[in-house]
């Protein structure tokens, strides 16, 4: 690449400049606390310069893990005040405060990443010996919690679990959902520009969900009964079955005891057969689904074609996937945009309504890898390249004209790019 060097630096000086007393912001002032994926994602760009550092990320995160396994999608390690919805308004009551939701779960897919190519061994398996018992938990909790009546598809309670924020394929669940009826005021507004974040009308909503697992008491089995926004994430499905997988081999090496191997392999049996409900002969893709109505949603997303990530396409439906992610590929010039071009509600500059995003320009690259999809492999990486070369280290992206949005010096986009590149 070119200016290899000086993007090496510049993306290490990123990671240094976010960190925050052991766990690394997303970038300050827009995103101040640590997040789920985002921790797991860039504690592997900590490992091309600090590997303790980079455990410590995983450390930090997992301090936020509630009692009974769920680790949040915000962890609230210290009170700032440029961020809405904060602590008060999620109203945890706990020693470290967080949301009472998750996120995408890449965790032990990285973690697993993270032993395979650490320098110091002895660490590594000093941290994961640690840590395993947590991670174990964590992953219990997606399938008992999310999934208690063993269907082999586990359910999402709001867009923001799925990382993909204000994606399209939300929409129509989203708008059965009532809008919170108190005053409040966005905080994102004051760091990024109106047009590349959600409307009014979806914040009021995302609220209003807010509000109903505080109502709740974040109780499991109410909010999995009257939850007013259920969701088949074909994402989250994808990336919890893919670090199952990964969980399971953990597992085994670490010789743990064989029952948990036994349970997360009937999860993962039980997915690979459920999964197949989501297909669509029409769209040749999977569809997220609502799990209240049942109804699909034939808008193709980052989501959608998670599948490939996650190894769940068999040979039939990963040929016809190959297809889709070769002409979405042809559409832009920079990788995946997060919503087909050739769907109705694709906007290029929108947040998760077009833009594409390194890590997950990254994570369908392995998914094609793993199908032998090498062209589109490459493709995908090269694209990346040439949108950080030319663009530098920001959220994400305009998929038409690359240009940068939303936050700058962004965690993990600097961290994906060590890893993956540079
Ligand atoms: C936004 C993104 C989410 C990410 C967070 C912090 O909410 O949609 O995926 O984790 O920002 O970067």
């Amino acid at each position: 690449m070119k200016n290899n060097e000086k993007l090496i630096e510049q993306a290490k000086d990123i990671l240094y400049k976010n960190d925050v007393d052991g766990y690394t912001v997303p970038t300050h002032g827009l995103y101040p606390f640590q997040w789920n994926w985002d921790a797991a994602i860039t504690a592997l760009g900590w490992m091309k310069t600090d590997e303790s550092r980079a455990w410590l990320e995983i450390e930090m995160l997992l301090k936020g893990q509630w009692d009974n396994g769920m680790v949040p999608h915000i962890i609230f390690h210290q009170e700032v005040d440029s961020y809405f919805p904060g602590p008060k308004v999620w109203g945890v009551d706990k020693d470290i405060p967080t949301t009472a939701i998750s996120q995408p779960p890449v965790l032990v897919s990285i973690v697993k990443m993270m032993a395979e190519q650490a320098k110091d061994q002895k660490l590594a398996q000093e941290k994961l010996t640690q840590m395993l018992p947590q991670l174990i938990a964590y992953h219990q909790w997606w399938y008992n919690d999310r999934d208690p009546e063993n269907t082999g598809l586990v359910v999402s309670y709001h867009p923001w679990e799925s990382g993909m924020d204000n994606s399209p394929a939300w929409d129509k669940s989203l708008a059965a959902v009532p809008p919170v009826t108190w005053q409040y005021k966005r905080k994102d507004l004051e760091h990024v520009d109106s047009d590349e974040r959600p409307h009014a009308n979806e914040y009021d909503r995302y609220l209003y969900l807010v509000d109903f697992f505080k109502k709740s008491n974040f109780d499991s089995e109410v909010i999995y009964r009257d939850c007013p926004y259920k969701m088949y994430d074909v994402g989250i499905i994808s990336i919890l079955h893919k670090a199952t997988k990964d969980l399971v081999s953990l597992c085994q090496t670490s010789k743990v005891n064989e029952q948990h191997v036994t349970w997360f392999n009937k999860q993962i049996a039980l997915t690979e057969s459920a999964i197949n409900t989501l297909w669509s002969d029409e769209q040749n893709s999977f569809l997220n689904t609502d799990a209240i109505t049942k109804e699909s949603f034939p808008v193709l997303t980052t989501g959608t074609l998670m599948a490939i990530y996650g190894e769940l396409a068999n040979k039939e439906q990963s040929a016809k996937l190959k297809i889709l992610m070769k002409s979405w590929l042809d559409e832009t010039e920079f990788g995946i945009s997060s919503t087909y071009a050739k769907c109705a509600q694709y906007e290029p500059q929108r947040y998760w309504r077009g833009p594409v995003w390194l890590h997950i320009n990254w994570l369908l690259a392995l998914g094609a890898e793993h199908y032998g999809f090498n062209e589109e492999s490459l493709q995908l990486k090269e694209a990346s390249q040439t949108l950080i070369e030319k663009s530098g280290y920001f959220e994400y992206f305009n998929c038409e004209t690359g240009a940068g949005c939303g936050g700058d010096d962004f965690s993990w986009t600097a961290a994906i790019a060590l890893h993956w590149f540079l």
